[in-house]
This record gives C-alpha cells, sequence and structure tokens, in this order.
C-alpha cells in the first residue's frame, strides 16, 4: 500500500524555521547569536499574568471553559475596545482563541468556502495565505509596495472580480505600515458594500510609533477583526488570542470552536485577564521597541540600507537589498555565519519579490541591537572592500 499526505497539506514551510535551525547551529558551535528573525518580545508575559496563572494553578481547576471563553474574559476584552478605541461591543461578540492563529482557522472556516477568492497583497504574514490554501480557497496576491504604504486599496478589490474575503493587517508584519483611520474606514465599508468579508489582524495594535491604529471594528459590522495576547501583552507562548465576531457569524464560529478545540487554553485565559490591566508594563516594553526602532531607522541607512518600508508600527523593519544580492536566502545566511547576526529572508513575505528583501525584528533588548548593528555595519563594510 502507499500513502501519502493529502494534498491540502502541501503548504509552504516557513524560511524563519531555516534561520532559527542555522541560528541554532551556530550556537551549538560557541557562536553568541542576536536573535532578529523571529517575531517574539524577549520579555515574559506581564508580571500580573504570571501572578495570577500561579494562584490559578494553585487555587483551580483550570478544566474546560465555555468553547469562546470564560464570561469575564470576554466581558474585560469588551471593555478593553472601550477603553481603548470607544467602541461599544456586546461580549457575546467576542470569541477568545488559542492566539490569532486559533482565530484565522475559525474565521476562515467560518467565513469562506472552498473555492472562494480572498485577497491578500504581498509581503504580508505567510500564514495567512498558507492556512486559506490548506481550506481550499483560492489565495489572490496582489503586489503592494511603497507605492500604497504596502497596504491594499480600494482599487485592488476591484481589480478582483468575484472576491469573497480580504485579509488586511494594520501593523502588517513585515512592513510594519499602517492604514490610516480614514483608508481603514473607507476599505472596510468597501468591503462590506461589495459582499467582500474582512478579515482585519490587528495583532499588533498597541506597538504604533508613528500614526494611529484604529479598529476595523469601528466601520463595519461585518468585519473579522483578530487579535492576540502575543506581541503586546508579551505572551508567545500561552497561545491565547480573541476575535470580534460579526452576528452572523457567532454561531457558526461557536460550533467551529467546540469541535476544534473545546475551549481556549483556561491558564491562559486567567493569565490574559490579568495582563490587560498590565499596561505600565506593556508599555514599558514598548518604550523599549521605541528606542531600538530609532537606532535601527538612524543606522541602516548609513549602511546602505537606503529603501526601507516606513515601519511605523509593530517590531519589523523590512529593507531591500536587491542592490547587493538577488538570493536573500544566501544573503542572510551567510551574515549570520559570519557575524552571529540572524535575519529573515523576504520570500516568507512575498514569495515574488522576497528574494531581494530582508526583514529585521527588533523586539529584543537595547544592547543586543546595538551590537547587530555593529556587526553588521562590519560585515558590510568588509563585503564593500
Ligand atoms: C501578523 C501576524 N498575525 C498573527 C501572528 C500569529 O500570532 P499568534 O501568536 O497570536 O498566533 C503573527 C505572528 O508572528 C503575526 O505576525
Amino acid at each position: 500500500m502507499q500513502f501519502a499526505p493529502a494534498k491540502r497539506s502541501d503548504i509552504s514551510p516557513f524560511e524563519v524555521m531555516q534561520v532559527m535551525a542555522q541560528a541554532a547551529e551556530c550556537e551549538a558551535r560557541g557562536d553568541h547569536v542576536l536573535h532578529l528573525e523571529v517575531g517574539q518580545p524577549g520579555t515574559p508575559a506581564p508580571r500580573l499574568a504570571r501572578e495570577a496563572a500561579k494562584r490559578a494553578i494553585d487555587g483551580q481547576v483550570l478544566g474546560y471553559t465555555l468553547p469562546l471563553g470564560t464570561a469575564a474574559l470576554r466581558q474585560r476584552l469588551a471593555q478593553h475596545y472601550r477603553d481603548w478605541y470607544a467602541v461599544d461591543l456586546p461580549a457575546h461578540r467576542i470569541a477568545v482563541t488559542t492566539g490569532s492563529s486559533g482565530g484565522f482557522l475559525l474565521s476562515f472556516l467560518a467565513s469562506f468556502s472552498a473555492g472562494d477568492k480572498v485577497l491578500l497583497t504581498d509581503p504580508s504574514y505567510p500564514c495567512y495565505r498558507n492556512i486559506l490554501s490548506a481550506i481550499g480557497c483560492e489565495v489572490v496576491r496582489l503586489p503592494a509596495g511603497p507605492e500604497t504604504n504596502y497596504q491594499p486599496t480600494v482599487e485592488m478589490l476591484d481589480r478582483v472580480p468575484g472576491l469573497a474575503g480580504a485579509v488586511i493587517a494594520s501593523p502588517s508584519n513585515p512592513a510594519g505600515t499602517m492604514m490610516s483611520p480614514a483608508e481603514l474606514k473607507d476599505f472596510a465599508v468597501a468591503c462590506h458594500e461589495r459582499g467582500i468579508r474582512l478579515i482585519s489582524d490587528e495583532i499588533y495594535h498597541g506597538l504604533v510609533f508613528d500614526g494611529q491604529a484604529d479598529t476595523a471594528a469601528r466601520y463595519s459590522e461585518s468585519a473579522v477583526v483578530i487579535n492576540s495576547f502575543s506581541k503586546y501583552f508579551s505572551m508567545t507562548g500561552w497561545r491565547i488570542g480573541w476575535m470580534v465576531v460579526p452576528d452572523d457569524l457567532v454561531d457558526a464560529v461557536q460550533r467551529l470552536a467546540q469541535n476544534f478545540f473545546i475551549s481556549p487554553p483556561g491558564i491562559s485565559q486567567v493569565a490574559g485577564l490579568a495582563a490587560l490591566d498590565a499596561g505600565e508594563e506593556c508599555e514599558a516594553n514598548r518604550a523599549i521597541y521605541g528606542r531600538n526602532r530609532q537606532l535601527m531607522l538612524e543606522r541602516l541607512p548609513a549602511m546602505g540600507f537606503a529603501k526601507m518600508a516606513p515601519a511605523n508600527g509593530a517590531f519589523y523593519i523590512y529593507a531591500d537589498v536587491g542592490h547587493w544580492t538577488n538570493d536573500s536566502k544566501a544573503f542572510c545566511s551567510q551574515l549570520l555565519d559570519e557575524t552571529g547576526v540572524a535575519i529573515t529572508p523576504g520570500l516568507d513575505f512575498d514569495p515574488d519579490r522576497g528574494h531581494r528583501t530582508v526583514r529585521f525584528s527588533y523586539c529584543i533588548s537595547q544592547p543586543e541591537i546595538e551590537q547587530a548593528l555593529d556587526r553588521l555595519a562590519d560585515w558590510l563594510a568588509r563585503r564593500a572592500a
């Protein structure tokens, strides 16, 4: 008998995983590696979250919860929308998920049927296209560069006939660019009017350095908003996030969540609830990223990185390296091997043009960023000599 994986599982791996594997090899041979490849804060969950989790381990059963999360967390997240955006949402429209990744699976399955066309722009976070492909959707990728601030536009919606959905992220990964509130409003309203389901990934909200991040929930009742405790709240490993679900999808998302996951992790819901009150600690982390960003924006152009996306939010810098190489993968691999600085080739985010781009992540400590920039400057100077 011959066995083979199902065709639907034939999706791309992450290039960043190969960088991480090479970084581990470098560390095994004794190199000191500076990790600018992963989008993972170097800080732990906020103190309040860790304390709440410790108390819960000792004092609670921590069994299954309701499939869309505990009432306490859903209500607190509804409050979060009042506090951050002055948007009033009923708690029944909040669904707690296993990170935003769980939110993508649930929202894509609830929103789209096999064969549906969903618009994405390149560069973007690779899981959007990979999850959509795995569930049988037709992914339509359009390039978005500096002329549209690396973001999709209403004109792009009209370029593709028969769209069922569109996925956006503001701030985005890898470009760190944002739609202004007016652009977000126009895009969300245009999607709603055309019957296109908008999925708005707002995972980098809170990490904004220039401009204002608004929520699509303000402008569209049919938009799904995805968010997470992973980034601003520094809780990647806790696997906890949430969605704002349109009324017409609440029941579908609930049935999918029951069957796929039973419930989101109980202990992480306790920790997430406490994290929402840890604004001071999260803001202190953001201030570190802000200083790192400043350093990078000052020093990278002087080293020859002439074209970089504006990096208004998130904790990434997406830079063109086309004047040095046509093979960003080899460029990153050589940089890591010779200097211990790990960065990600753009291919994860843009399969067509990412061979000329790289992404720097700057959510580690300031001394580490300074050291990485020193090593990078030396390396580039040696290459040029
Ligand atoms: C844009 C974007 N969305 C979603 C995710 C996944 O996050 P989570 O840990 O919440 O599943 C990431 C992770 O890097 C991301 O960059």
